[in-house]
Order: structure tokens, then sequence, then C-alpha cells
């Protein structure tokens, strides 16, 4: 029996995940402390983020550029922290550091880290060694996906006891073979790409199949009838109407 036949639970009460999207998104501005609070608020399991490496800090942004969610210009691995930390990412809030999110989790919170600019998984490693001073976050609370496969690689050699999961917008050929050979903890794919065969062929590989972004009742309801294993969403208050 693999791995995951014997955990996971079948039948309209099975878990399903509902990671809130850059927080809760569709209520706050992405990628702020404002936003992830807001979701921890709905009950959200688990946040995600997306991280881009900037003087050897890891800042919370999903875009390359600033101008969508704050009132800066430029790229941001350009800039200083001095400037970025002095712009407005909506309501006032300021474009957090990683470990002010990390200081946010409880002990039953997961954090999913989205790797979304270049050379973020050697400061990633930095970041989770410097405990006990700075980050109490246990690697079980924490999933780290990107769709640079080489950053998720190297994370992995640095930090084995990290669960990873790659990314990806289409079914693979074969897949969810590439996952398996990553030695990923789970699949992350689009909501095109949430096919019952690639979502069961994950679960014969012993991963997780969690898909991006069900904004919808209705899609939320497809993905649990096809059977994943969880959600994002940028509305966190929002369930699979079979979920308990
Ligand atoms: O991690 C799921 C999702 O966040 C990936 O796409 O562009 O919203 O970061 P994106
Ligand atoms: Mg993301």
């Amino acid at each position: 029996m693999r791995r995951d036949d014997a955990d996971r639970q079948q039948g309209p009460l099975r878990e399903f995940a509902i990671f809130a999207h850059r927080g809760a998104s569709g209520y706050e501005p992405e990628n702020t402390l404002r936003s992830f609070r807001r979701a921890m608020a709905m009950g959200a399991r688990w946040l995600e983020l997306d991280v881009h490496a900037v003087s050897g800090a890891l800042v919370v942004i999903h875009d390359a550029t600033l101008e969508r969610t704050t009132n800066g210009r430029g790229y941001v691995m350009d800039q200083s922290l001095a400037y970025l930390r002095s712009l407005d990412a909506g309501k006032g809030e300021r474009i957090p550091f990683l470990e002010e999110v990390l200081a946010l989790l409880g002990p039953d919170d997961g954090l999913n880290i989205e790797l979304k600019g270049p050379a973020t998984a050697v400061p990633l490693a930095a970041l989770l060694a410097a405990s006990p001073q700075g980050v109490r976050t246990t690697p079980g609370q924490l999933l780290v996906s990107s769709f640079d496969y080489g950053e998720l690689t190297a994370l992995r050699r640095l930090r084995p006891d990290i669960r990873i999961a790659p990314l990806v917008t289409a079914v693979p050929r074969g897949y969810a073979r590439f996952a398996e050979e990553m030695g990923a903890y789970a699949v992350h794919g689009a909501l095109g790409a949430a096919t019952e065969q690639f979502i069961a062929d994950a679960h014969e590989r012993g991963l997780k199949f969690h898909a991006f972004t069900a904004n919808t009742r209705k899609d939320m309801d497809m993905l649990f009838a096809r059977g994943a294993d969880g959600a994002f969403t940028d509305y966190p208050d929002l369930r699979p109407g079979l979920c308990p």
C-alpha cells in the first residue's frame, strides 16, 4: 500500500486543505501582514505567500516589479531594503519580511512559501537556521513551492527535512513522475491542470495534489470531486460544499 493510501480519508468527510492565497487577498492587500491576519481570523489552516531575495533578506511580494501592488517603481531586486520598507503595499501596510509572517504562526498554522524570485533557496535556509532568536517555526509547518525547480532542489539539498511542492500550469508528460523524482511532498497544479488522471497519478505516487486558484464554490466543488487534497483561494472563507 502506498504511503498516502493509509493516510487519506476517503468520501465526503475527507480533509481538504484551504491555502489562503497571498493571505485573504480577496479582502485585503495581497501579501501583507493585514492580509495574513485576516486569513487566520477566517480559520485558514495554511497561508501562501511569494518571496523575492533582496540584499540577503526575503521580502514578501508576488511581482518582480513594484507598480501593481505598491506606490513604488522599478524592479524589486534592484532596490534597497530601506526603500522597499518605505513603500505602501496597500491600506498603509509595508512589504513584509518573511520572518514577520513566520512570527504570526501558531503551532497549528502552516505556511506555503513560494520561491518566486531567483536565488531564494540559500537565504531561506539561512533564515530558518536562525532559530531560536528569530525563527521558531518547525519544518512540519512549512511547505515550500516554486515554478523554479532548480531552487526547489537546491532547498531540498540544504534542508531535506522541509517538504517541497513543484508548481505546474499544465499536465506534464508522465503526470507526477517528475515530482516524485524530486522527492516532493505534493504537486501544486493550476485549475486547468487539475484533471482526475493527474490527481490520481499523484496519489498513486504518494503525493498530495493542491490546486490554484479556486475563487468560486463551483471550482472548489470541482476540485473536491476530482480528488484534490486542497486548494489555494483568495477567499479563505470559501469551502467545497461537501467539505466539513
Ligand atoms: O502557489 C500557488 C500560486 O500562488 C502560484 O501562482 O502566480 O499566484 O504565485 P501565483
Ligand atoms: Mg504564489
